[in-house]
């Protein structure tokens, strides 16, 4: 089985000097508990697609990887319509959680010099000669990449795609939104040789368990237990259910109804 061996190099060192401090003087604005959480997917040079979010919840708090949450599947549903199963990096305009949403506190907080020049950095050091798009999905994560000056020269070859946030409200305008944007994502990025490119439109006002993909545990750490990054914790454990424990045996545990993950 393939699992993220964590960064290296470049990335490893500029995430190991990220502005923690700026969050940890706000613990009434972040949930600095949980810790940051830094990144998903390709951190070998490999990913040919950006990926911005707004900040981590529960479920990436448990995996220390950026969207694996029900935001997350939704996310990968939609680069698996793109064709897309690997070749992408995924970060956040937040490291910690916020409490609430994304206001004008919270934009301030995002326009902190020492805040803004590290985001620029780590935007930076994701460009290579293989970036073919970015992907900026919610106001936070539009104003991470507006605020980039490094984004111009994808932004002038229409390389730069806003989109609603995976559970921005109502649902249907995300969909339709996403839909919208798939012909055009495409055209400017390769699918990976195991895709399976899908470009019609949602169907329904919501997503359906098929619209959403199974996070691939080449994004998690090595040994995630196998109900990590599939379902969210009202779905995971049903009264008398059983939960995966290895991905490799495929093994369970059977639950009792009181049993909660939150
Ligand atoms: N989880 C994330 O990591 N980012 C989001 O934007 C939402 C959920």
């Amino acid at each position: 089985m393939e699992w993220d061996p964590g960064p290296g190099g470049t990335l490893k060192t500029l995430f190991e000097q990220a502005p923690l401090s700026d969050y940890q003087s706000m613990p009434e604005r972040f949930r600095l508990e949980w810790g940051p959480i830094f990144y998903r997917g390709r951190t070998d040079g490999t990913a040919r697609v950006i990926i911005v979010g707004q900040d981590p919840a529960a479920d990436e708090n448990v995996a220390r990887r950026a969207l694996v949450g029900d935001a997350g599947q939704r996310l990968q549903g939609y680069l698996r319509k793109l064709g897309l199963t690997r070749s992408y990096i995924i970060v956040n305009a937040f490291l910690y959680s916020i409490f609430g949403q994304f206001n004008t506190p919270m934009r301030a907080f995002m326009d902190r010099s020492t805040v803004t020049a590290w985001r620029n950095q780590l935007f930076d050091a994701l460009v290579n000669p293989g970036t073919q798009a970015i992907l900026a999905f919610g106001n936070a994560a539009r104003h991470a990449v507006e605020t980039w000056p490094g984004s111009s020269g994808l932004r002038s070859q229409g390389r730069v795609f806003e989109l609603l946030h995976p559970t921005a409200r109502p649902t249907s305008d995300v969909l339709t939104d996403w839909s919208s944007k798939l012909n055009a994502i495409s055209a400017k990025v390769t699918a990976d040789p195991d895709g399976q490119r899908d470009l019609s439109a949602y169907v329904g006002p919501t997503f359906k368990p098929t619209d959403q993909e199974r996070i691939p545990h080449r994004d998690l750490g090595f040994g995630m237990p196998a109900w990590m990054g599939d379902g969210d914790m009202a779905r995971r454990i049903k009264p008398s259910g059983s939960l995966p424990l290895l991905a490799k045996t495929g093994s369970s545990v059977a639950v009792t109804p009181t049993a909660t993950l939150g």
